[in-house]
């Protein structure tokens, strides 16, 4: 039996797709390549190029492998862009779910494991942020995938299917041998854009408002390792294949750090000036996300192996070093 990842030549995909053929497990590959890169699949899993929405590709999937259970990393997930284009989110995040559910449904594979996002939460009411706080999403992409949560929960009432939605605050980092990494077109998220900066690809960092609600008045968030973050999705299928219910978790380091914190910390661990500048908010990004994580530590027994942003900051440093011109499919 295999296990199907959705999005499998994605950033946090890729890195789930590698922890897996580690740990001895038959992986088979969904990607549609739009934002996702061949050249980071793991040679040992079995590669299908197509897109979710498309059912009878996917019902062929299903009918040709035998699927234990589905790992859903398939979807956009970039806040502004969520902004200006909510129907593509839609359309992608929210409406791909419902073709997924079906097919699996129909091919009686009852468990899935799903990237959710703190996005979900919205504004918090308390930091940190727990499981069972209200989910009131203020961005297009949040709300997205609070639908997929919705949508997966009527569909265990209905069908059996059980879940987990795992709530990934901000990952950051790669394979600490830099083969494998980060790599959007354009980039839009702030690790790599520092990186850039410190290779000189791009002149210098815009931090995008300063007049937040948080003490240095830049927004505050919770990085979590890549591959901390792939042991939780293991960890997670081990808990639905022990026959437990549906469940959400957060995922992040309990720890907040501004991004004039981010800044100084690369600069630190690259050595290099990378010149920054104030440039106005940017729409739909919330004060502060922060995680208390600790119910995925007991429930899951998850024990993050990166708690210092400077080591997360670092193994992105040698896959940026290693791979100056990112993934060279650029797919
Ligand atoms: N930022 C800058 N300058 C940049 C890029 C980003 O100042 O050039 C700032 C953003 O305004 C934000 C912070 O850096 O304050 C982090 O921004 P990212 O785009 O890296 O990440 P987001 O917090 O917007 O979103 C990420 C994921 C989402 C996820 C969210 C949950 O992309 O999918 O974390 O915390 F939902």
């Amino acid at each position: 039996m295999s296990i199907l990842v959705l999005g499998g030549a994605g950033y946090i995909g890729s890195h789930m797709v590698d922890r897996l053929v580690e740990t001895g497990r038959d992986v088979v590959v969904v990607d549609n390549l739009v934002t996702g890169h061949l050249a980071a699949v793991n040679s040992a899993a079995k590669f299908y190029q197509g897109d979710l929405r498309d059912a009878d590709f996917l019902n062929q999937v299903f009918d040709q492998e035998s699927i234990e259970a589905v790992v859903h990393f398939a979807a956009f997930s970039i806040v502004p862009e969520s902004m200006a284009k909510p129907l593509k989110y839609f359309d992608n995040n929210t409406g791909g779910m419902i073709t997924l559910l079906e097919a699996m449904q129909a091919h009686d594979v009852k468990k899935i494991v799903f990237s959710s996002t703190a996005a979900t939460y919205g504004t918090p009411k308390q930091i940190p942020i727990k499981e069972t706080d209200p989910q009131e999403p203020i961005n297009p992409y949040g709300a997205s995938k609070l639908m997929m949560e919705h949508i997966m929960h009527w569909a265990d009432v209905a069908y059996g299917i059980k879940f987990v939605a795992l709530r990934y605050f901000n990952v950051a980092g790669a394979k600490p041998d830099g083969s494998i990494g980060e790599d959007h077109g354009p980039e839009t998220h702030l690790v790599p854009i520092i990186l850039q900066v410190a290779q000189g690809k791009r002149d210098e960092l815009k931090i995008f408002g300063d007049d937040y609600n948080t003490p240095d008045g830049t927004n505050v968030r919770d990085y979590v390792h890549v591959l901390d973050l792939a042991d939780a999705h293991i960890l997670a299928l081990k808990y639905l294949a022990a026959g437990h219910d549906s469940n959400a978790f957060n995922l992040g380091s309990s720890t907040g750090f501004s991004n004039q914190q981010m800044l100084t910390a690369a600069r630190e661990v690259t050595g290099k000036p990378i010149p920054a500048t104030l440039a106005p908010r940017r729409p739909g990004d919330p004060d502060s996300l922060v995680a208390a994580s600790d119910k995925a530590r007991e429930v899951l027994g998850w024990q993050p192996h990166y708690d210092d942003v400077n080591e997360i900051i670092k193994t992105a440093w040698t896959w940026t070093q290693k791979h100056p011109n990112g993934y060279d499919d650029r797919h």
